[in-house]
């Protein structure tokens, strides 16, 4: 009998809180080893590299770091973001370049320094869209600007690397309970959105889910509706 195969290996960001820290725990109970690539470290073990993303070279080069000695991945999950809330009229430089660094330059790099183990794994990268990339809103130009270039990234990713052997999936969620203390019933949980990452993740290799939009189940009562809508658009 030969080795046992080793575990699938997986890099999470923004796996400290919120979605991050579900798909991370979904991911282990799946039987993948988690690598982590955070700003902050995570509460219940010790992360070697944690890293800014607001400094997309320094991304780069902490992606190499915490993959040095790996021999392949087979998972990435770009998670992590910053939101930058704010009108055109006012939304702040430093707000603009912190959403464009964080949501869509970082991402890239984190891509560019991981696709060479990716390839050889024939792997899987997740990104984690939103509804905002496609479905704008007041007061969120960086945060909407910077998900629907991200959609962009997953459909050229999409047509170069499966030549390659590695599929990406742009997960595009709406509301989530990212916030320990928010019990709303129109939001989705962590937990079931992590389960869908890890499903995206397993589908038959011949597959590959491009793009999922997914919505919680149950919708509130909207305050403006039918025709007037038409107006609030
Ligand atoms: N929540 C929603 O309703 C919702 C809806 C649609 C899509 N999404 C998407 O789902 C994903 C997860 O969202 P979430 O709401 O679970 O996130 P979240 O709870 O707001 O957590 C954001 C994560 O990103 C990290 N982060 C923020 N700025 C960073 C920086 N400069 N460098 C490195 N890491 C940084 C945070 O680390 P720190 O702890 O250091 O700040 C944290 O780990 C995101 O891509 C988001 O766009 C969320």
């Amino acid at each position: 009998m030969g080795e046992p195969a080793a575990p699938p290996l997986a890099l999470v960001t923004g796996s400290n809180r919120g979605t991050g820290r579900a798909v991370r725990s979904r991911l282990i109970a799946d039987g993948y080893t988690v690598r982590c690539l955070n700003r902050s470290p995570c509460a219940d073990h010790d992360d070697p590299v944690t890293v800014d993303f607001g400094d997309p070279a320094a991304v780069a080069r902490a992606a190499e770091q915490v993959l040095a000695d790996a021999p392949r991945l087979d998972l990435l999950v770009v998670n992590a973001v910053t939101r930058g809330f704010g009108a055109v009229a006012d939304v702040t430089a430093q707000d603009w370049d912190e959403a464009v660094a964080v949501n869509l330059t970082a991402p890239v790099r984190l891509v560019q320094a991981a696709l060479p183990l990716l390839r050889r794994a024939q792997g899987h990268i997740v990104l984690m869209g939103s509804h905002a990339g496609s479905r704008p809103f007041e007061g969120g130009v960086a945060y909407c600007a910077t998900k629907a270039a991200l959609k962009q990234v997953a459909e050229v990713l999409l047509m170069e690397e499966r030549r390659h052997g590695v599929r990406t999936t742009l997960l595009s969620p709406g509301a989530i309970r990212n916030f320990d203390d928010d019990h709303s019933a129109y939001k989705m949980s962590v937990e079931s959105v992590a389960e869908v990452v890890s499903w995206a993740a397993s589908t038959p290799r011949d597959t590959v889910l491009g793009e999922i939009e997914l919505r919680p189940g149950r919708l509130d009562t909207p305050p403006v509706v039918g025709l007037d809508r038409l107006q609030h658009v």
